[in-house]
């Protein structure tokens, strides 16, 4: 059995998206659409495992649709949509709670990390959010999925479903004509060097919605004038930069900013600093602030221009739904058929 080369990825609208999301997801979806089917999914139905206000949920569903079609993920070529048009998805998480073990969720370390020492009190949601997961990826019999780091360990539980749902009904896929296995072993896609990037005032953590420094993160929405600031306020040391990158070692807030630098102009850190090194922070933050703002400005305001127009972005979405629909459903009732549901 082959598999039509398909990507799946998604992305919670549970806050302002932030360069984060931008470079280390979404600007990774636009080459995959020479190459691939591609599905980008605003993954709704995850984002209410911890709370959301709805209104807030709604915003920031649009916002993320919008920051896919600004980023040059074309509506036409890939499908764009939220996950709960498409109530396939809530359907195949239930037969993959049945099918994945306790033990094996209860290994993931994320939800540990999110749960902490409140796990008595998070929703079940929140628990079962590895198998929704699987859900989203094997309903389209994806066969790759562009995730970082945090996300691998919830791919190799989507592999591990994938072969005890392969394993366990084997005579029934067999019977209906299957050739090998039902579910792809779907592989995460490394597209170019994964950019990781920090929290502007503390090197060594993640850039995130919840920092509690306005200063730290930068939002795809932001201004001009407040990307320039964030980037001159920055939080760096005192020496001037390296020219090689070895000299990065241990100077975590210098490799980000080279980093976001290297990324922004699809160069390598090596190339920034041929070009940069001895050079002091007053040399390059401004350069830095106006590459971010030059690239990320018309972003923006592509955006704001999407999110304005509520008509046509609810159009995209239920365009997308649609398209995702009809590739999901034949796949469900093969599913439902596998397992033994009268229909
Ligand atoms: N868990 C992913 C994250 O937090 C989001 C997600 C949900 C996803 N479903 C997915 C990513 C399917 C890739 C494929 O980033």
């Amino acid at each position: 059995m082959t598999f039509t080369p398909r990507v799946f990825s998604g992305i919670k609208p549970s806050g302002d998206l932030h360069l984060g999301n931008y470079l280390g997801a979404i600007r990774r979806f636009v080459p995959l659409q020479d190459t691939h089917e591609t599905i980008y999914c605003v993954v709704d139905m995850h984002a209410i495992t911890v709370w959301q206000e709805p209104e807030d949920l709604k915003r920031w569903t649009y916002e993320i649709a919008a920051a896919y079609i600004a980023a040059g993920v074309d509506p036409k070529r890939s499908i764009i949509f939220n996950q709960s048009q498409v109530m396939e998805h809530a359907e195949l998480s239930w037969i993959f709670n049945c099918v994945a073990r306790m033990g094996w969720m209860e290994r993931m370390t994320q939800f540990k990390d999110k749960s902490g020492e409140n796990s008595e009190n998070v929703s079940l949601g929140l628990f079962a959010y590895p198998s929704l997961m699987a859900a989203d990826i094997l309903l389209y019999k994806a066969t790759g999925v562009p995730v970082g780091e945090d996300q691998k360990q919830h791919l190799e539980l989507t592999r591990d479903i994938a072969k005890k749902f392969n394993h366990d009904f084997k005579k029934q896929i067999k019977a209906l004509g299957h050739k090998g296995d039902f579910f792809p072993i779907t592989e995460t896609l490394a597209t170019g060097p994964a950019m990781r990037v920090k929290s502007l005032k503390d090197g060594s953590k993640k850039m995130s919605k919840s920092d509690a420094s306005d200063l730290s993160t930068i939002y795809m929405m932001d201004d001009a004038d407040t990307i320039s600031k964030k980037i001159k306020r920055a939080t760096t040391d005192a020496d001037a930069l390296p020219s090689e990158v070895a000299g990065l070692a241990a100077r975590l807030e210098a490799e980000n900013l080279v980093g976001i630098y290297a990324a922004l102009s699809n160069t390598s850190a090596e190339d920034v600093l041929g070009q940069f090194g001895g050079q002091g922070w007053g040399v390059f933050k401004p350069a830095l602030a106006d590459l971010a703002v030059a690239r990320l400005s018309p972003i923006a305001d592509e955006m704001k221009r999407l999110v304005a127009d509520r008509g046509e972005m609810d159009s995209i979405l239920r365009d997308g739904a649609d398209r995702a629909r009809a590739i999901a459903q034949p796949i469900m009732a093969d599913i439902r058929n596998i397992v033994g549901f009268v229909r």
